[in-house]
């Protein structure tokens, strides 16, 4: 079969690096993929952005299934064009995808499916919102209902700090449309993890538990990132607490969307708080998460045309993922000042030695080659080194040392990837 990814980050080439691998895959195509992906997949020049473009190309080059990586083309639905084509594709519809594209819209589903979650309030005007945030205390969080790119959460310690994001959101219409409605919500603490499953919108296949790391410095200090680092498995998240998880958080979601007659066919990534042993919603996404795709595709021994297709047909309940048992660390490295502005186009050394060591896979994020035919940086995460062992300390050094193969200029790494799962009580 020849199957299309969409999108060209680092989740994206560890998609088609999978499958690429399949026995039942002939050829995987990108669009637009990257210089990067380009080694296991043909990549055509048509973005994300250009759905008919994309329904176009499926058609015309003879593309068996459409896996999308990005949330931006689900939430203006891709999947509703396709589906309407007769053209077979992974990932929610419209409906479905409001679940990343609108916090609001989240929170209700949970109140509604008796999901755990923070205390909410959800406001249009600003001096209700001001109102709720004292009654909730300190800190509290305020968030932009709609897609901002990662920058709509923020934590705020003082009110002075929480009326300041409101009013940018509310007032001064820092993140458009996206920023018009908002969510005030009690802070929770504990520990995050990353729980994704694929589901038919009936049942639920699980995958392995994995750990992002959001900050862009060691010890979880300066701004949020899109994450700097992921691990698979997860200790926090033992056989138990997977199953409490699925138990009272993905299956009732999934059954509280049906019950909104939304035929959710894709991947359900819930960003989880957990303290004491209980699990709490921050958020959903409706795509996997990056840089946690690329641990999770290194350990997944099933096909995943298998499990992506149990979804499409409606036979999740009777399928489940098989894992390897060890371990897979990503090691992000990024251009130095990111997530704020960086310089581009520095040359990486490195990468193929860094690749040569065995169970190491380089997932390319923001890489290009220029005109000597030298990798060069051109985002923000650039690489993701990702490494496969016994265990997460062994995965951890091998990482390492792959990434210590890597150089550019300002290159700029975290060196506490999965030391939490090393040492729990470190900070
Ligand atoms: P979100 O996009 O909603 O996941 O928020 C981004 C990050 O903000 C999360 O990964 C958490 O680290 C943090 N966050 C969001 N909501 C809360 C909350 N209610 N309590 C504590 N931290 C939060
Ligand atoms: N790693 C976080 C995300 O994909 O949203």
């Amino acid at each position: 079969m020849r199957v299309l990814v969409i999108g060209g980050g680092g989740r994206e080439h560890a998609l088609a690096w999978k499958l690429a691998s399949d026995a039942r895959v002939e050829k995987v195509f990108a669009a637009p993929g990257s210089a990067g992906i380009s080694q296991v997949a043909e990549c055509v020049a048509v973005g994300g952005g250009d759905i008919a473009g994309l329904a176009n190309l499926v058609s015309e080059i003879g593309i068996d299934l459409t896996v999308v990586g990005p949330e931006a083309p689900l939430a203006d639905g891709i999947v509703d064009v396709f589906r309407d084509r007769g053209l077979r594709i992974f990932g929610p519809d419209k409906r479905g995808a409001e679940l990343e594209a609108s916090k609001a819209f989240t929170k209700e589903i949970l109140v509604e499916a008796g999901v755990p979650t923070a205390a909410y309030g959800k406001f249009r005007e600003l001096e209700p919102a001001k109102k709720f945030a004292r009654e909730l205390g300190l800190p509290v969080v305020v968030k932009a209902d709609g897609l901002a790119a990662g920058k709509g959460v923020v934590i705020c310690q003082t009110y002075e700090e929480a009326d300041g994001a409101l009013t940018s959101m509310l007032t001064a219409g820092a993140f458009g449309e996206a920023g018009a409605t908002v969510v005030v919500e009690e802070f929770l603490e504990g520990e995050e993890a990353s729980f994704i499953a694929l589901t038919d919108g009936k049942g639920v296949i699980s995958l392995a538990p994995s750990q992002d790391h959001k900050q862009v410095f060691d010890g979880d200090h300066g701004p949020n990132t899109g994450g700097m680092g992921a691990y698979s498995p997860a200790p926090i998240v033992d056989a138990a607490m997977a199953d409490e998880v699925v138990a009272t958080v993905i299956q009732p979601t999934v059954d509280a969307l049906r019950g909104r007659g939304i035929d959710y066919r894709g991947v359900l990534y819930a960003g989880l708080m957990i303290k004491d042993g209980r699990p709490k919603v921050l958020e959903y996404n409706c795509r996997f998460g990056d840089p946690e795709c690329q641990p999770l595709m290194l350990r997944l021994d099933s096909s995943l045309v298998d499990l992506i297709e149990a979804c499409i047909d409606g036979n999740a309940q009777s399928t489940r993922a098989i894992w390897a048992d060890d371990a897979a660390v990503c090691v992000v490295m990024a251009s130095g000042g990111y997530p704020a502005a960086y310089e581009k186009g520095h040359v990486i050394t490195g990468i193929d030695d860094a690749a040569a060591l065995e169970g190491v896979e380089v997932f390319h994020a923001g890489t290009s080659r220029d005109d000597g035919g030298n990798w060069v940086n051109i985002g923000g995460r650039v690489l993701g080194v990702t490494a496969r062992a016994d265990s997460i300390a062994d995965a951890t050094q091998l990482a390492y040392t792959a990434v210590d193969k890597i150089a550019w200029k300002d290159v700029h790494v975290r060196r506490d990837i999965a030391r939490k799962a090393i040492s729990p009580n470190a900070t």
